[in-house]
């Protein structure tokens, strides 16, 4: 069996309590299944409350942010740095492409935060458009969300995903290679029966957690 990610991003929505609760409410529920990650990525505000509640709960949960600063630490106002989430989270996203369009994030400062996150022990996940997009050395997880299918309730094919996923692979010696894109309880395993693919990003249907753990419970018989 594959190891696999199933990596939820709540983009800005929850509260601190809301996002404690479906913590306590997905975590007692989900099987310790040494291949499968499941990431929960709130926003950062939540972030040290859901991972004192995985802890206390002891749940198969791992901790992610959506995004964190270019620099380190220092007079930077308003941004995160990894060095200070280091312990806290294990994953960041980066680059997704709401990034891209809505805080002009280029290449080269994702190559500076993919640099921070290495530095600070968090596994950056690099989220791409399409298999031309450059990935920074030193990724080993990217994300290939095509635009169109990014909230709009139609995906890509898992056939072209797995072709993107497969030239990723092959520009990238060793990455693991996710798909993003309204994905859905009754077509996560179709996505994840492809051979280049090793997980999914989920946005919409992670934040209800009845309908995220339908999602994580589908890939137990794959
Ligand atoms: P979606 O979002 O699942 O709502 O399409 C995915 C993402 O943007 O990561």
């Amino acid at each position: 069996m594959k190891d696999i990610w199933i990596i939820a991003n709540w983009k800005s929505n929850k509260t601190i309590q809301e996002s404690i609760e479906w913590v306590d409410a997905l975590g007692p529920k989900i099987e310790h299944r040494p291949n499968i990650k499941v990431v929960v990525c709130p926003t950062l505000a939540a972030v040290s409350e859901v991972r004192k509640a995985v802890q206390v709960g002891h749940y198969p949960l791992l901790v992610g942010v959506q995004n964190i600063s270019p620099f380190g630490v220092g007079a930077y106002t308003g941004e995160q740095p990894a060095e200070l989430l280091k312990g806290l989270v294990d994953v960041t996203l980066l680059g997704h492409s709401e990034r891209r369009q809505n805080f002009q994030e280029d290449d080269e400062m994702i190559e500076s935060k993919v640099s921070q996150a290495v530095a600070a022990d968090i596994t950056p996940v690099v989220c791409v458009p399409g298999k031309d997009t450059p990935v920074p050395s030193g990724v080993s997880v990217i994300a290939y969300e095509p635009i169109f299918a990014i909230g709009s309730g139609t995906p890509d094919t898992p056939e072209n995903a797995n072709e993107v996923a497969t030239v990723l692979k092959e520009k990238y010696d060793g990455v693991q290679v996710l798909y993003g894109g309204s994905v859905k309880p009754d077509n996560v395993k179709a996505f994840l029966s492809q051979e280049s693919i090793d997980g999914v990003l989920v946005g919409g249907a992670s934040l209800d957690p009845e309908t995220f753990l339908e999602l994580v419970q589908a890939t137990y018989s794959l």
